[in-house]
């Protein structure tokens, strides 16, 4: 979704704006622009489109400034026009803006500020909130340099609802940045003689990795050499520097077309290091003191809650399955979008866990925000450390998959998989799961690495698979129990990247509706487990056999489908049962990129979609 990223420093901020925009380019938009300080004068210069349309217009005017704001903006209010796109200038001039999130009551305020004289030149919500904090900027009393800037810019946000993450520039002050947050990710990199202010780390981990992470209602203003944060409740903030522990490297391409490819066939080892130091010294169990929950207070839940939104959904159906199965507490799955505004009576031994992979998706921070409130303990799993999610969380388990560029998520989601699954394991281990029981499953999931590298391993046989399939316009994706959520995991891969409409569906489901879909232009992509229900998936495919559908099944080694059923086969490792989701999802991942790529989609950008979904 929208990226900011802002300079201050000794160098020429083009350069570092361009740059960090091409790294947070994977988050998703539709035009992009920059705003610099040239002696004096605020100079914009924006785009719709790529960035290096944007950037070959900014080589052209060579903008020199050493301050300056950049953005990538993702349509809300608004067509993708040059208009829309950010930075946006105040009526004089004066200030320039970028700003990612949406201003709610933006007409109330642009109406009041119309009747001031203001006047509009874009249909943004944003365009509204830079003229608001020039009219309070023209209100203060104009010999307190130091206080003006920020003064405007916090009287403004005590007028605005909405969420937002901001970064500002005036005319008068050539070396300052003032941004502020709400629900909306902002972030300083203290660099040598430089800071730079983004919604994203990718966006300066080549230059710096110490960092300080925004928070909720805080206004920092940065310098080349100082910052201070406060409040907008004007309260002084001490800041916390951290170090963030990706390196540039990890979100590079290295010999990989595309980071979907590259975090696809980076599973293997996001596997390894989701698990590592999780495992109990005699390997019966898993542990978790992230969740900073004892054994006897977790032996008191008496109901789970998931609540996530997209692929992490997905990851939560599969924790309900594992989590009943193993440890027998009951699970409930919920969007957060709807958990959000449900108001669902839940009880006093209700835990509640948000799984984000950004740590930063706002209907998932709100439904944590919303359980919070209702006093209920709320973990999450998540895979960016310091994002809004780990911090505002009561405990959680981070991921440690490493960045992942690529909108359609992939080793984040196996990741996931992998930690529910340790999590059905530590839980049931706690309850009623034998010792005999818990070593099994620790050893499967020790081999679960080299289990994923034999199916990556077969990678070209699958391309082969797709390019025979890529024609079709219709999928459907079908699984029973624990490889339902896996179903629908692949139908949403493949109609993400590729844009074909492909629907998930528990099997037994087909004959109530979904049958009438089947032709020989629909085939099938059949997820079969390894236990006893693998008949009943057989007799769901025979029904789809017989009226002509094609038929592509992911099985177990050793599994002996009837002559002439299935019409394409990838075989996995046979594994142990918590963990056949993740096994059966890596041939649907490469399944759904290959006929991406056959079809020559922008497979690591796709259209209308962004990585980090910051808008309700
Ligand atoms: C699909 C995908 C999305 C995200 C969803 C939640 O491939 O990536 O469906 O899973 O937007 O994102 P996070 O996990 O960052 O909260």
């Amino acid at each position: 979704m929208c990226g900011i990223v802002s300079y201050t420093g000794k160098r020429s901020a083009r350069q570092a704006l361009i740059d960090g925009l091409k790294r947070i380019e994977y988050r998703g938009y539709d035009s992009a622009g920059i705003a610099t300080h040239e002696k004096d004068t605020l100079q914009v210069i924006r785009k719709p489109g790529r960035i290096e349309v944007l950037a070959e217009e900014v080589d052209k005017v060579e903008p020199e400034g050493t301050l300056g704001i950049a953005h990538t903006r993702w349509a809300t209010h608004g067509e993708v026009t040059e208009a829309n796109a950010h930075p946006h200038l105040s009526n004089n001039g004066k200030f320039a803006l970028v700003h990612n999130g949406i201003i709610e009551n933006y007409v109330t305020i642009k109406k009041f500020l119309e009747s001031e004289g203001y006047t509009f030149s874009s249909e943004t919500d944003s365009e509204v909130l830079v003229n608001l904090i020039s009219y309070h900027y023209d209100k203060e009393p104009k010999n307190d340099k130091n206080n003006r800037f920020c003064e405007s810019i916090r009287k403004s946000l005590l007028h605005v609802e909405g969420t937002y993450g901001i970064v500002v520039i005036c005319d008068d002050y050539p070396n300052d940045l003032v941004g502020a947050r709400k629900s909306s990710p902002l972030i300083l990199g203290i660099g040598k003689d430089e800071k730079i202010l983004a919604s994203d780390v990718s966006a300066f981990v080549k230059r710096t990795q110490d960092v300080v992470y925004l928070r909720d209602g805080e206004i920092i203003h940065v310098t080349e050499d100082d910052f201070s944060i406060t409040t907008v409740t004007q309260k002084d903030v001490t800041a916390v520097i951290e170090k963030i522990e990706w390196k540039a490297e990890d979100a590079e391409l290295g010999s990989f077309k595309h980071f979907m490819e590259k975090e696809i066939f980076e599973q293997p080892t996001a596997l390894e290091n989701a698990m590592r130091g999780h495992f109990s010294e005699d390997a019966t169990t898993a542990i978790f003191g992230g969740l900073n929950m004892s054994a006897q207070e977790l032996r008191q839940v008496d109901r789970i809650i998931f609540c996530a939104c997209g692929t992490a959904w997905h990851a939560c159906l599969t924790a309900e399955y594992l989590i009943e199965r193993y440890a027998r507490i009951p699970v409930e799955v919920e969007y957060a979008s709807e958990f959000r505004y449900r108001n669902a009576p839940l009880d006093k031994n209700t835990l509640v866990f948000v799984v984000s992979q950004s740590g930063e998706t706002l209907d998932t921070l709100a439904a944590l925000r919303e359980s919070q409130r209702k006093g209920y303990r709320t973990l999450a799993i998540n895979n960016v450390v310091g994002s809004t999610i780990a911090r505002e969380s009561d405990g959680g388990i981070y991921q440690h998959a490493g960045p992942e560029i690529g909108v359609a998520s992939t080793k984040a989601f196996t990741s996931q998989l992998v930690i529910v699954a340790m999590l059905a394991l530590y839980l049931g281990r706690m309850r009623d799961m034998s010792l005999g029981d818990g070593s099994q499953f620790v050893n499967a999931l020790k081999q679960l690495p080299e289990q994923v590298h034999q199916i990556l391993e077969k990678s070209h046989y699958i391309q082969e698979i797709a390019q025979k399939y890529a024609h079709h316009e219709d999928f459907l994706f079908l699984g029973r129990q624990i490889l339902f959520p896996i179903a629908l995991e692949g139908a949403l891969k493949l109609k993400e990247i590729s844009y074909i409409h492909a629907e998930g569906y528990p099997a037994a489901e087909l004959k109530h509706g979904p049958i009438a879909l089947i032709s020989p232009k629909c085939p099938s992509v059949f997820l079969t487990n390894q236990e006893s229900i693998f008949n009943k998936t057989l007799a769901n495919m025979q029904e789809v056999k017989a009226r002509k559908g094609e038929i592509l099944a992911i099985a177990a080694a050793g599994r002996i489908f009837p002559e002439g059923l299935v019409d394409d086969l990838i075989i996995v490792p046979p594994a142990h049962a918590a963990l056949q989701p993740i096994l059966a999802t890596i041939p649907v991942q490469l399944l759904s990129y290959y006929i991406a790529v056959e079809r020559g989609c922008d497979v690591d950008k796709p259209r209308n979609l962004a990585k980090s979904v910051t808008v309700e």
